[in-house]
């Protein structure tokens, strides 16, 4: 089933070469997307925050191939921070393939993609949001050059259209500050194929938020995310984990109107869990969580109670724990993290971010 709306329906304009930049963020889910059906689509919806300074920065360098070169294969190299990453190759070119109906210029051109990432390469942080994300507004940004008269919309829907394609959370990355990206009747305009910036009213409290990522391990993820996603397949919960998302998302419209955040953080602790209990009891199961996960998490729960600070934690599919709270109370918890939690960080290391507006356009790159 091909989405008519995303094939170009008219011929391009003869452009020689061309070079697009693109910067695009990370996000942290505050309801998770975990199982997916087939061509991407989600199991069940999900809301993130869009973040701010963890960020991948990607160029585009095209140039038409001539008469005499080969029209039916890709032509394209890597280079990431600087130096040529031909082990990635792989995971771009069944990315082109995927989107290859609509985007059938790519083939035409030979191209030339650099990226970099504004957070340490070994973080274990998930690239591939912002890295999907960019890759896909960098491949926009030459399609609106080959097409004329883009608009706005019609870019940024497609946009987060391919970058699902790559990678699925990739799809809220776009926009910000809060996306939804799948289905769910209470969200007006939400859809399976792209995210959508969250449209209803949000409490100030919510505005800058605070996330400071503990890197509890930098190390490479043992299980990726495909194969999690792909555990959901038969998994004995599956159901009613599906169900506790759409629910969770519905009860989140309220509370992120009204900023009551004792409810916002038993959500958000809530979904953090379930992600991890399902990683816990699939078949082959498995964890990702560190001792010192569990560490931190305890620590947050005996600071809260005892400080009534409104601060709480997410995680995603990996060890470390994303904290998230009010900018007003910024200063209280950099110090609770400094006296406290540093210590079960890899290397003392953490990195500060807040909630973005999402994806800029680099002009003249
Ligand atoms: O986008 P993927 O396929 O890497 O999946 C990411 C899934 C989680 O990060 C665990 C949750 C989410 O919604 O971002």
């Amino acid at each position: 089933m091909y989405h008519q709306e995303f094939i170009p329906k008219e011929a391009a304009q003869n452009i020689e070469s061309g070079k697009v930049s693109w910067q695009s963020p990370s996000n942290i889910a505050l309801v998770k997307y975990w199982g997916k059906k087939e061509n991407q689509i989600p199991a069940n919806p999900s809301i993130s925050f869009t973040l701010d300074h963890c960020k991948s920065i990607t160029s585009f360098k095209f140039s038409k191939k001539k008469n005499s070169e080969k029209k039916s294969a890709f032509d394209f190299e890597f280079f990431f921070e600087g130096k040529k990453k031909a082990d990635f190759e792989p995971k771009i070119l069944k990315f082109f393939e995927r989107i290859e109906v609509y985007c059938p210029f790519l083939r035409d051109y030979k191209i030339e993609i650099a990226s970099e990432n504004s957070f340490p390469h070994s973080s274990g942080i998930a690239s591939s949001a912002s890295g999907m994300s960019a890759l896909a507004l960098c491949i926009m940004e030459m399609e609106s050059i080959l097409f004329p008269g883009t608009s706005e919309k019609y870019f940024k829907r497609k946009a987060s259209f391919l970058a699902r394609l790559g990678s699925g959370s990739a799809s809220r990355s776009i926009d910000g500050p809060l996306v939804v990206w799948g289905e769910h009747r209470a969200i007006e305009k939400s859809s399976d194929l792209y995210g959508v910036t969250y449209p209803y009213r949000v409490h100030e409290i919510f505005r800058n938020y605070r996330d400071t990522i503990l890197l509890v391990d930098k190390g490479e993820k043992t299980v990726s995310s495909s194969v999690g996603h792909d555990l959901m397949h038969g998994h004995p919960f599956a159901e009613n984990r599906f169900n506790q998302a759409n629910e969770n998302l519905e009860k989140l419209i309220p509370i992120l109107e009204n900023g009551n955040i004792t409810a916002f953080i038993e959500i958000v602790e809530s979904e953090a869990l379930s992600l991890h209990a399902m990683m816990m009891s699939s078949l082959p199961y498995f964890i990702l969580m560190k001792p010192n996960t569990l560490e931190i998490i305890n620590r947050i729960w005996e600071y809260r109670n005892t400080n009534k600070v409104p601060v709480c934690f997410t995680l995603d599919a990996g060890a470390n724990v994303h904290l998230l709270y009010p900018e007003k109370f910024e200063n209280q918890v950099l110090e609770f993290i400094k006296n406290e939690l540093v210590a079960y960080c890899q290397n003392g290391h953490y990195i500060c971010d807040q909630v973005g507006n999402g994806a800029l356009k680099i002009d003249n790159p």
